[in-house]
């Protein structure tokens, strides 16, 4: 899944993420309400001398969660302690890091959906009170002690904000939902890699990268990248539109973006379903993914494009997925109740 040019996950490009990665709130492209919001918190804890409060940020894989968590850290002037939910295995290992961190640090922590329950209990009273409440001996000795921790500032990130539990959720004082991209922001997110990288790329060929990059910014630069080998190779280097067209074609990424795992996912329900609904379940074991994936990856773009719609009877596809596949619609498919489509 991970070898997909357009998935969102991030893959061995670590190293050109870091590079690509605007640092200041300035240099953000996109997502505007968010930016301002964010802006006003960040200026108004400035000035105030205290802590940001915790700050959840939420959305698909590749649109800016973690560029996001470092710069709020750079624009409160401050560094970052960066973990996972899945690396924070006991409630000994967070309390290391909290009784580490210093006052108004920001503490990351990526993949937040996937701490413990018992870790999380932890960060419970953290959050909250600054505070934690640590259990010293055991059996009839064992006695409660309360340590006072820093006032810092925690963020989470997580592609499944579903998963929080409610607690958790509740304590973080900033909520913030990162959207897919409008192409005309991924163009000069596009630019903007392109001069990192020095790149010399066409204005058309920009825009239809952007066209196609699931209005993710990760997949657009990945797409950067790979067509930048392409005319390396077969031209002089200068990424012209038609260089842009051909290399994309070769890459197998369709005009709406959507690639070989999108397609076999529409075509199946198509073909096996005749449009559906079909449960996750099921439409994993079709088409080869896990269940997971489907849902974090590939299905969010495509209810965003109207190609598939979530009932409470499974997904089914749209009028507009049979025509970009360019089949006939299954029989009966204008029966169906009109909601369903
Ligand atoms: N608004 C933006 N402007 C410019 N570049 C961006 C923007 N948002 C994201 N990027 C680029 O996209 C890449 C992926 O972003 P990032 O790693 O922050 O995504 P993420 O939401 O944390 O993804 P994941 O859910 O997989 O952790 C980064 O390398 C960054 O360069
Ligand atoms: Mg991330």
């Amino acid at each position: 899944m991970d070898d997909r040019v357009i998935s969102g996950h991030s893959t061995q490009d670590g190293e050109y993420e870091l590079k690509l990665r605007p640092s200041r709130l300035q240099e953000y492209i996109g997502q505007d309400d968010l930016k301002e919001k964010l802006s006003i918190f960040i200026q108004a804890s400035l000035a105030r001398h205290e802590a940001l409060d915790h700050v959840l940020l939420y959305g698909p894989p590749g649109l800016g969660k973690t560029t996001l968590a470092h710069i709020i850290a750079n624009e409160l002037g401050v560094s970052i302690r960066y973990t996972s939910g899945p690396a924070i295995e006991r409630p000994g290992d967070l309390a290391s890091i909290l009784t580490n961190i210093d006052e108004r640090e920001v503490l990351f922590i990526d993949e937040i959906h996937r701490l413990s329950r018992s870790v999380e209990e932890v960060l419970y009273s953290a959050m909250e009170d600054f505070a934690l409440d640590l259990v010293l001996g055991k059996g009839p000795a064992a006695r409660s002690v309360r340590l006072d921790l820093p006032h810092f500032t925690l963020i989470g990130a997580t592609t499944r904000p579903g998963l929080l539990a409610s607690p958790l959720r509740d304590r973080f004082g900033v909520l913030l939902h990162l959207d897919f991209y409008q192409a005309e922001e991924l163009s000069l997110i596009i630019h903007r890699s392109a001069k990192v990288l020095g790149i010399s790329i066409e204005s058309e060929a920009a825009n239809e990268i952007a066209r196609r990059s699931r209005g993710t910014p990760r997949v657009a630069n990945r797409l950067l990248k790979r067509i930048r080998d392409y005319a390396q190779v077969r031209a002089s280097g200068h990424v012209t539109y038609m260089i842009a067209m051909e290399a994309l074609d070769l890459l197998d990424v369709d005009r709406y973006g959507l690639d070989q795992v999108d397609r076999r996912l529409l075509l199946s329900i198509a073909e096996r379903y005749q449009g559906g609904p079909v449960g996750l379940e099921t439409l994993a074991a079709v088409v080869g993914e896990e269940s997971g994936t489907i849902e974090d990856v590939v299905e969010p773009y495509l209810l965003q494009q109207g190609f598939l719609q979530r009932t409470p009877r499974g997904r089914v596809l749209t009028l507009r997925a049979y025509q970009h596949l360019g089949i006939p619609v299954a029989p009966g498919f204008f029966d169906g109740p009109s909601s369903d489509r």
